[in-house]
């Protein structure tokens, strides 16, 4: 297992989903056995976000306490990151400070840079290219939501709009698990455009195939709706997001709206048991309505959110620097399942 977690490329399948079963045993010793498993015990985070954040950044810190250690945030402005000191050695210092790093980045090469220069692991917290740690907290919502006899291969995500980062790292991810992506989305706006304004672009579609050929998933893009019908998730995103400065405020509404807007006649095109995600913020009224985000039975995104913390929670006791489980002579639910998925990560790790 590679040290840091920049790109879900550089991780194997079976490392996903040991780290996603990690993330679910503990979910389950807390929740239901009350048990804090204090892996990362004294252990410091330091959170560099150089854009806001609710759902990241609550994320890590309260997994950080979940885990008996700290988390630190510098917020935008609040640390030297590329001014006259090198990310280099910001790196270096911060990596002799601290025992694990996150960061949501202006640009992905500062978190790639940041970990190249690091001792410690460093975790991506967004950056324009991608958003890798949503992935695995939606990976983790469709592992506990997956359709009446259906694997996880078995199922299709459609994402429907701009071909945000957050668009993507959904690309990814279902490639590596084998599952089936497409994205419902105008011309202009599709993965095979190039994603948002990485330097160096690379091309999406040609990595995501790769993983295809391993994993056996599909990817579709297209402009005409037929593409969702069947299936399993109907994801979005924003129309207008946190890198899209450049963009005409005014414009993204003539692009994407009625066609793109997700609806509860979309939701049943796909199928009468889809269910509705979203990584969120979400605007209310633009790219979802109301009946969608707010219906309990269609709607996955409350309990996607909150599965952010459990998926990192895992990959904090992943990749961070371990202390050994203290829970000798302990019953508490979800046990066996927390000492099988440390065993497999480290199994892994050796
Ligand atoms: N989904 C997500 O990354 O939310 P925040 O921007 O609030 O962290």
């Amino acid at each position: 297992m590679v040290k840091d977690f920049i790109d879900t490329n550089d991780f194997t399948k079976e490392e996903i989903l040991a780290i996603e079963d990690l993330g679910l045993a503990m979910k389950k010793a807390i929740k239901e056995g009350g048990y804090y498993p204090h892996l990362l015990r004294n252990k410091s985070l330091g959170m560099i976000f150089q854009q806001v954040s609710t759902r990241t950044r609550l994320s890590f810190e309260t997994a950080m306490t979940d885990l008996g250690g700290h988390a630190q945030f510098y917020g935008p402005g609040s640390i030297q990151l590329g001014g006259h000191e090198s990310l280099g050695d910001t790196a270096r210092v911060m990596g002799s400070l601290l025992d694990i790093m996150m960061a949501r980045v202006d640009r992905h090469k500062d978190v790639v840079g940041l970990a190249a220069g690091s001792a410690v692991p460093v975790i991506n917290g967004m950056s324009e290219y991608n958003h890798p740690t949503q992935e695995m907290g939606d990976l983790m919502t469709m592992l506990e939501n997956l359709p009446e006899g259906k694997k996880i291969e078995d199922c299709t995500l459609a994402f429907i709009g701009d071909a945000t980062q957050v668009c993507v790292s959904l690309m990814f991810i279902c490639s590596k698990i084998g599952m089936n992506f497409v994205q419902f989305g105008p011309k202009g706006h599709q993965v095979t455009d190039g994603g948002l304004q990485v330097e160096n672009k690379v091309d999406l579609v040609a990595i995501a195939e790769e993983n295809c050929k391993v994993s056996g998933g599909t990817i579709t893009i297209s402009d005409d709706i037929e593409c969702i019908k069947g299936a399993d998730f109907i994801y979005t995103d924003v129309w207008y997001g946190l890198y899209d400065e450049e963009v005409s405020g005014e414009s993204y509404m003539d692009v994407f709206y009625p066609k793109y807007q997700v609806t509860m006649d979309m939701m049943n095109y796909a199928g009468p048991n889809s269910k509705f995600m979203h990584c969120l913020p979400a605007t209310r009224g633009e790219e979802v309505v109301d009946e969608v985000m707010d219906d309990p039975e269609r709607s996955l995104c409350w309990v996607e959110a909150e599965n952010r913390k459990h998926s990192i929670r895992a990959l904090l006791a992943a990749l961070g620097p371990r202390t050994p489980l203290n829970d000798e002579g302990v019953d508490y639910a979800g046990k066996d399942e927390l000492h099988a998925a440390l065993s497999k990560i480290e199994a892994l790790q050796a």
